[in-house]
């Protein structure tokens, strides 16, 4: 388990109460981004996605449609498999906490956490939040304002009066603070980092981790009546789908994982709760954990009582999926709060990708077909004005790495779009009009050189991003050569193409929006 040359990436399993939205699509486009951005750096990467099936949440919803919680399930994830293509998501594997492997691997950390002393039994008497499936003591509600409300969501929570197994948590305070310390990016961004510490530094409570009221869930081993809490459950998938307990399992190469994304609401979970439970098991921790914001729609919070959920299927009917995934990760810095709208959305698109990259990839392509019948010629003598293009190239492409370690995915777009512009003036600058009528062919080749070889670089960084758009410019600059496989792979060095490669008509990638 050496996780150094391997890439492993996870979205949080999602709850099948609920149908997608895009909360859960901005998690998952992200993830895919950056699997796909370490895929092309030739890196062996995984990513998973999934669903939690389990806990009191969803056997209510199962209830109150009068199904067993299964059936429920199954349609759910019928959608979630149905979608996921629409969007180009390109997980290498989709894991259902129901599912024998994930259950055997819950059985097998559950009976670890035992043998190495981190369970005991005992009575749990306080309150749990069924929404967030989330416990909170007599005095988290007090310091709350003592209204029967939970902390986190503000719903009504329920009083739990049961026999329950506990988890040593307070035994991991130091230990996780001492994690924390040790590594400053474990959590991401910064500012959640900061919190997190100070709520492990105000101190721990055991947690209770099994539950007897209900039966939606995976058996606690050898203790008939309880099921294992949801958290702990679904916390394990990270590992059930790498083959765990089977160390031998060949996924098990892509453990401890670079990163878990998930959302800001769910971070204790991810950045206290699961390393203390892998501290316990003996496991190496995750990398990272990076936490990004909420999303609201036109100013107002989503919910499922305003029935103002924005679903992804809604959305493809208005836009193509890869301006979905360019817009959802460029419009806010992620880990920050957003709002969406069609109009930003709209805005968005004309000036970046309809003027700036489109007119790019078309008058590029134009030139060259009015000028050199579409075919390159020799680079010829280097100017200092090309030798500033390369170097902007090469550079951005070093900062988008370091930009794409970060999760800092506006940044990397932000980076990529001054190439472009840089790009729009080096054809204003190089007037390649003006070398056709004066009939300086040698230097008009060498300007039609540098723009489409820097054009195919620029797509292959944002190919990520939009795969779809990206292939389809691809497909115009490699021309005859557009199905080799190696179009979007890693040719990321200056000068694949070459003198007498004939490039296809332009055709627009990126129509205007009205
Ligand atoms: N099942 C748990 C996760 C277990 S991971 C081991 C869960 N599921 S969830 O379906 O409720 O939420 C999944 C993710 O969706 C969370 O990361 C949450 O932050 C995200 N979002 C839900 N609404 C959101 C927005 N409005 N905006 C952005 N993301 C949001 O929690």
């Amino acid at each position: 388990m050496s996780g150094q040359e391997s890439y492993y990436v996870t979205t949080p399993i999602y709850y099948v109460n609920d149908d997608p939205h895009l909360g859960h699509l901005y998690t998952t486009v992200a993830a895919d981004v950056l699997a796909r951005h370490q895929r092309l750096s030739g890196r062996d990467t995984f990513f998973l996605t999934g669903v939690d099936e389990h806990g009191q949440k969803v056997q209510q919803a199962a209830k109150a449609r009068g199904i067993a919680p299964l059936a429920l399930a199954d349609e759910v994830v019928a959608r979630y498999q149905m979608l996921w293509p629409r969007f180009s998501i390109s997980n290498d594997d989709f894991i259902r906490t129901s599912s024998a492997r994930h259950q055997r691997g819950v059985a097998a950390m559950w009976r670890r956490l035992r043998e190495n002393g981190a369970l005991y039994k005992g009575f749990y008497e306080d309150w749990y939040c069924v929404p967030c499936e989330t416990y909170w003591t007599e005095t988290q509600l007090h310091d709350h304002g003592d209204d029967g409300r939970c902390p986190d969501c503000n719903r009504p929570v329920e009083r739990v009066q049961e026999e329950s197994w506990f988890f040593r948590l307070s035994d991991y305070q130091q230990p996780l603070l001492d994690h924390y310390d040790a590594n400053p990016d474990f959590i991401g961004p910064e500012s959640r980092r900061n919190e997190v510490r100070s709520f492990v530094a105000g101190g721990l409570n055991d947690l209770s981790v099994s539950r007897t009221t209900f039966d939606w869930g995976v058996p606690v081993p050898d203790d008939d009546g309880h099921v294992v809490y949801v958290w702990i459950d679904a916390l394990t998938n990270y590992l059930s789908a790498l083959g765990f307990p089977d160390e031998e399992a060949p996924r098990m190469r892509f453990w401890p994982a670079s990163v878990h994304l998930i959302g800001k609401d769910i971070l204790r979970f991810h950045a206290v709760y699961w390393p203390a439970m892998l501290m316990a098991a003996g496991l190496p921790l995750p990398q990272r954990v990076f936490a990004h914001g909420w999303w609201t729609v036109d100013g107002e919070k989503m919910s499922k009582s305003k029935g103002n959920a924005l679903s992804p299927d809604a959305m493809l009917a208005q836009v193509d999926a890869d301006v979905i995934r360019y817009f959802l990760l460029r419009e806010v810095p992620f880990g920050h709060d957003g709002d969406f709208s069609f109009d930003a959305l709209k805005r968005r698109y004309n000036s970046e990708l309809a003027n700036d990259l489109g007119n790019m990839l078309n008058r590029s392509l134009s030139m060259l077909h009015k000028y050199r019948d579409g075919v390159l010629g020799e680079v010829g003598e280097e100017q200092p004005r090309d030798r500033a293009w390369i170097a902007d190239i090469e550079a951005m492409q070093l900062e988008v790495d370091r930009f794409m370690r970060q999760q800092a995915f506006h940044l990397a777009l932000e980076r990529i779009h001054t190439v472009v512009r840089h790009g729009n003036r080096y054809v204003e600058e190089s007037a390649p009009w003006s070398l056709a009528k004066q009939q300086q062919q040698a230097r008009l080749d060498g300007v039609l050189y540098h723009l489409i070889e820097g054009l195919r670089l620029v797509v292959l960084q944002l190919s990520p991003f939009m795969p779809n758009k990206c292939a389809a410019m691809m497909a115009q600059i490699m021309g005859d050569r557009a199905d080799e496989a190696q179009v979007l792979s890693h040719h990321g060095g200056w000068g694949l193409l070459a003198a007498g490669h004939r490039c296809a008509k332009p055709s627009p990638v990126f129509p205007r929006m009205e």
